[in-house]
């Protein structure tokens, strides 16, 4: 496996690669890789060629005041794991060279699917998401890209993007890796401190009840929502930003009672940790 860390070393080794006849396949992650990161990129090995991971603390995702300065940053050890895992490339460039100057192109979606749930309290996540995702598509060129579940909205924003500027290529979306205990692997899972991972095993059981009572018949969404949030209220240490249903594809709003397929999702701070979870709610 290779470490590459600009532009054109990276263009190079696609060009070879194409010209080998290779399939691609893409793996966007911000490193601090955990089980989660290891399914896509497994899945990317199994079905291409030419697996490349990127590892990119994405700035322009970030909120002024959010976590960009302490995300944690382990490139030795996702390296290890991509490697590991069957990844050809690792490219882990710096803002510099993702961002040359300081006047830039933006790829922004608009509509519910970005205004809803997370784009609310991030006003510019997905935007920032959009933007570093597509150059890495031009970059790579993938046959297929990976993603995952757990960020439930980003891959309806993606899917969007996908369609709209026409991207040659099919988003392949996995599902939510968690601990033993529910809990959904996320790199921000480190921040947690015992008590507080404690406290949101509540997400995961609560969303798993909810599950249940919608595969029992429930399709009232305020009914179950409401569930959702007194549990989550319920224990001391969570702090709620939202628990709530959208019809997929593409998040619009639920009127009446659910039929095909939803998202019920929460995002719930721990201390000054924010989590996000979800399950999809489907009719067989
Ligand atoms: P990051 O949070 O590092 O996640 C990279 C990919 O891993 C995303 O597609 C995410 O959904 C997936 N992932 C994270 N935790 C997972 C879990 N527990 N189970 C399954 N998949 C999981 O998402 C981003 O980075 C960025 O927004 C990015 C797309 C790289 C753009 O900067």
């Amino acid at each position: 496996m290779k470490l590459v860390k600009t532009v054109a070393e990276l263009r190079e080794e696609i060009a070879a690669a194409k010209t080998a006849g290779k399939t691609i396949g893409l793996v966007p992650t911000m490193g601090a890789l955990h089980e989660g990161h290891a399914s896509l990129i497994k899945a990317a090995n199994m079905e291409n060629d030419f697996v490349v991971v990127s590892v990119f603390v994405n700035p322009t995702q970030f909120g002024p005041n959010e976590d960009l300065e302490a995300y944690p940053r382990t490139l030795d050890a996702d390296c290890k794991l991509a490697e590991a895992m069957g990844a050809d490339i690792v490219f882990a460039p710096s803002a510099k060279e993702m961002y040359p100057s300081e006047d830039m192109t933006w790829v922004e979606v608009t509509g519910n699917v970005t205004k809803v749930l997370c784009g609310r309290s991030r006003p510019i996540h997905f935007r920032g998401v959009t933007t570093v995702v597509s150059k890495l598509f031009n970059l790579a060129q993938p046959d297929r890209a990976y993603f995952g579940q757990k960020d439930a909205q980003q891959v309806e924003v993606l899917k969007r993007m996908v369609k709209d500027l026409f991207f040659n290529l099919q988003l392949r979306v996995m599902p939510i890796v968690r601990e033993a205990d529910g809990l959904a692997k996320s790199s921000r899972n480190t921040y947690l401190s015992g008590s507080e991972h404690q406290a949101a095993l509540v997400l995961s059981r609560s969303l798993k009840k909810a599950q249940e009572r919608f595969a029992a018949g429930e399709r009232n969404a305020a009914a179950l929502t409401e569930a959702v949030r007194e549990e989550i209220a319920a224990e001391p240490m969570s702090n709620i930003d939202y628990v709530e249903i959208y019809r997929l594809p593409e998040l619009q709003p639920v009127n009446g009672p659910l039929t095909g397929s939803s998202l019920l999702a929460v995002a719930v701070k721990f201390g000054t940790t924010r989590l996000i979870d979800n399950v999809i709610l489907e009719e067989k």
